[in-house]
């Protein structure tokens, strides 16, 4: 049997290669204020796979995606492991395209900071008076451009992400970027809508693009999980503060309340934390995890 070794180790996620597919692995570690925690939440990595293959179904018609199977029988036989079971996606391999697609439905975080500085956010001028947390009148595209490890990545205007495509696939660069925008409102409008209906906001979030063996645009990576975007619960939502986070709120602030943890949740904080990734999913697809 061939043994296959994770080409890439991220914080959170393994990717394998497989020639002209990849393995992508959740694993069950949880980050937060940029750290890696010591602890695993059971079941995390499950559910965040299960949560992208949820939203990539449902959005196949919008545009195609780079999901083949979750099934770990149409997976190379070293993924049917029981540590495979559930949390792994056997992928399209795509030359991704390096802009990172963010997305603002509600303003929030360096968006929030940006508006109070001078009244806007990535560049659009936006309504005075606006509060905390507050929907956008319309969702705003933020791209960015994907930093080497350790750097942050930097926000970049629309016209410079056609610049940088260009660059890369000349002739094509003002299309792939109209492309990736288009999508990227169309997809967080459509998904935003159908989780609000079920009780959660999804303020913000990030999609990947990638392009096929025909030069085609198909969407990668993961997929409006809770660790590429900011879900809070809508029940108790109120413009003017800060919103808690729906799934890390308990780990956030015990890690405050204890600054010499060193990174260790105690079991009761982990157990809860659990329980909301259950939560979310449930919410979100009306069926219980397995
Ligand atoms: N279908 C795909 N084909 C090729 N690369 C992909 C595909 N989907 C996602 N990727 C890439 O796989 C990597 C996943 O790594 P990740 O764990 O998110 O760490 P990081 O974002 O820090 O690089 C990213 O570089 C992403 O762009
Ligand atoms: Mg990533």
């Amino acid at each position: 049997m061939q043994e296959y070794q994770p080409f890439k180790e991220g914080k959170v996620r393994e990717v394998y290669d497989n020639g002209d597919t990849l393995i992508i692995v959740a694993t069950d570690r949880i980050s937060a204020f940029d750290h890696i925690l010591k602890n695993r939440i059971t079941l995390k990595g499950t559910i965040l796979t299960q949560m992208s293959k949820f939203w990539f179904e449902l959005t196949k018609d919008v545009l195609p995606n780079h999901m083949i199977s979750t099934d770990t029988k149409d997976m190379p036989e070293y993924f049917r492991q029981e540590r495979f079971d559930g949390n792994s996606m056997l992928c399209k391999k795509l030359e991704m395209l390096p802009i990172e697609c963010i997305v603002r439905g509600y303003i929030s975080g360096s968006g929030w900071e940006s508006y109070k500085a001078d009244g806007t956010v990535c560049g659009i001028k936006l309504p005075e008076g606006m509060v905390e947390s507050q929907k956008l009148p319309e969702p705003i595209y933020a791209p960015s451009t994907k930093a080497e490890i350790g750097d942050h990545d930097e926000n970049i205007s629309f016209e410079k992400s056609i610049e940088v495509l260009e660059k890369l696939y000349p002739g094509r660069g003002e299309e792939y970027a109209t492309k990736i925008k288009d999508a990227t409102i169309a997809l967080y409008k459509k998904c935003a809508e159908y989780a609000l209906s079920k009780g959660i906001i999804i303020a913000d979030t990030k999609f990947e693009f990638g392009l096929d063996e025909n030069g085609d645009v198909v969407l990668g990576d993961e997929m409006l999980t809770p660790d590429s975007s900011r879900f809070w619960p809508l029940d108790g939502y109120e413009a003017g503060k800060g919103q808690p986070s729906f799934d890390k709120q308990y780990v956030r602030d015990w890690l405050k309340a204890n600054p010499d943890s060193d990174y260790l949740l105690p079991e009761e904080v982990v157990g809860k934390t659990i329980a909301k990734y259950k939560e979310a999913y449930a919410l979100l697809t009306g069926k219980e995890i397995q």
